[in-house]
């Protein structure tokens, strides 16, 4: 701040200095005397200006400097709320859901949640707090990085996660240009064909056509959520508008119709192997340079088995990372 000061002295005082040694130069009158002391006047006046002006913006960038930390807390208090509230770990009592197989016996309630281990009951995801900080830290990555590209989710469910990447968006100011895709069926999980995806055979008791049942009738309680209750979640947290857009049906009919946009991120929850090679085909070769993909159900071997073979057919070499028990990520590099 001194030498701000300073600078402007010297600036300022280079004219004075001029006019002080051209009166001295010329013949000692008491009227030059005169004008010399009003021309001190006038720099001291000067100088107390500036000597405000200095002080006022040392304290205006401070304040600058504080609203820029309590934005960016409350950006952390929101997406921490979030968090919270998408995976219910926020409220009690406690959301006590289905458990699934990876649920282990020595997991409390709690923990089960917390891990994303079971299949709650009000949560909007299903995924646990580090799968939605992975998606967080992806989402942040490529924001910082300039990485272009939109967001999706093939596999949303409730909502909850695709809900935190544009809550995330959101956050952080919407950059322009960034859409969230939420693809999904809108009525569960696919019948599993396992004639054409042996690794998928598992899968066939789910859904599995019935006697007496159209042969492409589903079991509606697998997994299945209507487009308008995932978009009334979408507004419950008031995250619904047009940077937010469906891809309602069976990945096979509706990602090919995203093959041309390209990515930032690009999140698969489908467990299948048919559901996520879809994804991989269709979505991958569209990935940025720079951008993340994150497998969600890496625990799953049909999944596991369709991400291994999409690596060694395009030879993917990128480090494999762990999020948590189930879910991995990488980040693309060529
Ligand atoms: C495990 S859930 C997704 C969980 C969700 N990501 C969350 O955050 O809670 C799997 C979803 O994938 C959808 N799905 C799986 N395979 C699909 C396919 N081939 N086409 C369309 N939807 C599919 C199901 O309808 C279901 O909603």
């Amino acid at each position: 701040m001194t030498q701000e000061r300073n600078r402007y002295i010297v600036a300022l005082g280079a004219p004075w200095r001029r006019g002080v040694s051209a009166i001295r130069r010329s013949r000692d009158s008491p009227r030059l005397r005169e004008q010399l002391r009003s021309a001190t006047r006038q720099r001291d006046r000067a100088r107390r200006r500036i000597d405000r002006l200095v002080e006022r913006a040392a304290v205006l960038r401070a304040d600058r400097a504080d609203a820029r930390a309590q934005s960016d807390e409350n950006r952390r208090l929101y997406i921490e709320l979030l968090k919270g509230a998408l995976t219910h770990t926020l409220y009690r009592p406690l959301d006590i859901g289905a458990r699934s197989d990876y649920v282990k016996r020595e997991l409390d309630d709690e923990q089960a949640r917390v891990l994303g281990r079971d299949w709650p009951q009000f949560a909007q995801t299903m995924v646990g707090v580090a799968r939605l900080e992975n998606i967080q830290h992806c989402i942040e990555t490529v924001l910082r990085d300039n990485v272009p590209g939109d967001f999706i989710e093939t596999g949303i469910w409730r909502g909850g996660t695709v809900i935190f990447m544009r809550g995330l968006l959101r956050a952080h100011g919407d950059p322009p240009e960034r859409l969230v895709f939420a693809a999904d069926s809108f009525q569960g999980l696919p019948v599993a064909n396992a004639e054409e995806y042996p690794a998928d055979a598992p899968f066939e008791h789910i859904n599995k056509p019935r006697a007496g049942r159209r042969p492409d009738a589903l079991d509606p309680s697998l997994l299945a959520v209507s487009r308008r209750d995932v978009q009334r979640n979408f507004e419950l947290y008031g995250l619904y508008d047009d940077r937010v857009r469906f891809l309602e049906g069976w990945f096979r009919d509706t990602l090919p119709t995203v093959r041309d946009r390209s990515w930032a991120v690009i999140r698969l929850d489908g467990d299948f192997y048919e559901s996520t090679m879809d994804a991989l085909t269709n979505l991958y070769p569209n990935l940025s340079v720079g951008g993340f993909l994150v497998v969600d159900d890496f625990a799953i071997g049909a999944c596991r088995e369709a991400v291994d073979d999409y690596r060694r057919e395009h030879g993917i070499e990128e480090p494999i990372r762990r999020v948590d028990w189930t879910a991995v990520y990488w980040r693309r590099e060529t």
